[in-house]
């Protein structure tokens, strides 16, 4: 076969793949829920399409030439290949064409890249903080201001995250968002977006950041603004008044504050030793077994009180998660009357 033949299936590979890369949209596999996801997925796609250029092209070519080249059973045991010194033509052909597709690319890039760290005034603000191995969502803007531990709510429209890291380096990354930008520690980032799609997501952590890596996520809700609006009430509400401390449930009162402060490191890792897990079971029914970690009637010298507190020790040593308090006064409260109740489940 010449190589003319050949160039030539590999053009209609190309064509054919190509047509079938730019033809399927993005958003069947992975919804698209900002307005980068476009532009992003057309980047995304134009790099396919050259990537599948390159490959047929090198690869292609390198089978086609062992083929034709092969040692034939007649020629001689000593026969050698032809000794080929450079193409200046070939070589310029093969440098200018990168060269124009990564200019390309980043112009393309750079224009997405201008607008994602694009900070207009008029977008709602949420301060993420990031640290092993939690996500806090903070809403500056709302009086009291509400903080969210493992969640993370904001409206339909244009958001800007202002990203901080307590420890070490995470990464805020949302699959349907398109975009991700790294939370560093004393080096403020920004990433703004403008959502257009309702629903909930993950936030996932995309740097790793410690043995904890893997269960940094957080879930994510984008509401109409009417919903948002409604739960911005819902939480000054909640946040505002002490909160009923008497007959505490598991369910409703403690578990919620287990998992968004504690699950992460003490029921997944058992970190320091904490296991957590046990007290998962309540939800199955009984009391927790009285015991150093929970003492009833006496929450004060219980090690979950002491490690929970803003001035605690840190047990055996272990560092929780730089910057606390850890836990506002209103679940410090919740978790001490709770010990102090008996620790039950209802
Ligand atoms: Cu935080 Cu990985």
């Amino acid at each position: 076969m010449s190589l003319a033949r050949v160039s030539a299936i590999l053009v209609v590979i190309w064509i054919v793949v190509s047509a079938w890369i730019i033809a399927t949209p993005i958003g069947n596999v992975l919804p698209a829920a900002t307005d980068h996801a476009q532009s992003i997925d057309f980047i995304f796609k134009f790099m396919m399409v050259a990537s599948v250029a390159v490959f047929l092209i090198v690869e292609g070519f390198l089978l086609y030439f062992c083929l034709k080249y092969r040692r034939r059973k007649d020629d001689p045991e000593d026969a050698i290949g032809s000794d080929i010194h450079g193409n200046t033509r070939l070589e310029i052909v093969w440098s200018i064409i990168p060269v124009i597709f990564l200019v390309v690319l980043t112009a393309m890039s750079g224009k997405v890249y201008a607008e994602i760290v694009a900070t207009p005034k008029h977008a709602y603000v949420i301060d993420a903080l990031a640290s092993q191995f939690q996500w806090e969502c903070d809403h500056p803007s709302s009086k009291p201001e509400i903080k969210e531990f493992n969640e993370c709510h904001m409206p339909l429209g244009e958001v800007t995250i202002k990203l901080h890291a307590r420890d070490v380096i995470h990464s805020f990354w949302v699959p349907e968002f398109r975009v991700k930008q790294d939370a560093v520690p004393g080096y403020p980032t920004v990433m703004h977006f403008k959502t257009t799609r309702a629903g909930q997501y993950r936030l996932i952590c995309a740097e790793f950041c410690g043995v904890g890596h893997s269960e940094m996520y957080a879930k994510l809700f984008v509401m109409t603004q009417k919903d948002f609006d409604n739960w911005v009430k819902q939480q000054q509400t909640a946040n505002s008044g002490s909160g009923n401390l008497t007959n505490l449930s598991f369910s409703k009162d403690i578990e919620p504050i287990f998992t968004a402060h504690c699950a992460a490191c003490h029921i997944a890792q058992h970190f320091a030793n904490l296991d957590l897990s046990s007290y998962q079971g309540l939800r199955k029914g009984g009391n927790v077994v009285p015991g150093p970690i929970i003492k009833p009637g006496d929450h004060k010298t219980s090690t979950l009180w002491l490690i929970t507190s803003p001035a605690g020790p840190h047990p055996g040593g272990a560092r929780m998660p730089l910057g606390g308090p850890y836990l506002s006064t209103a679940e410090l409260s919740k978790i001490a009357n709770w010990i102090d109740e008996g620790a039950k489940n209802n």
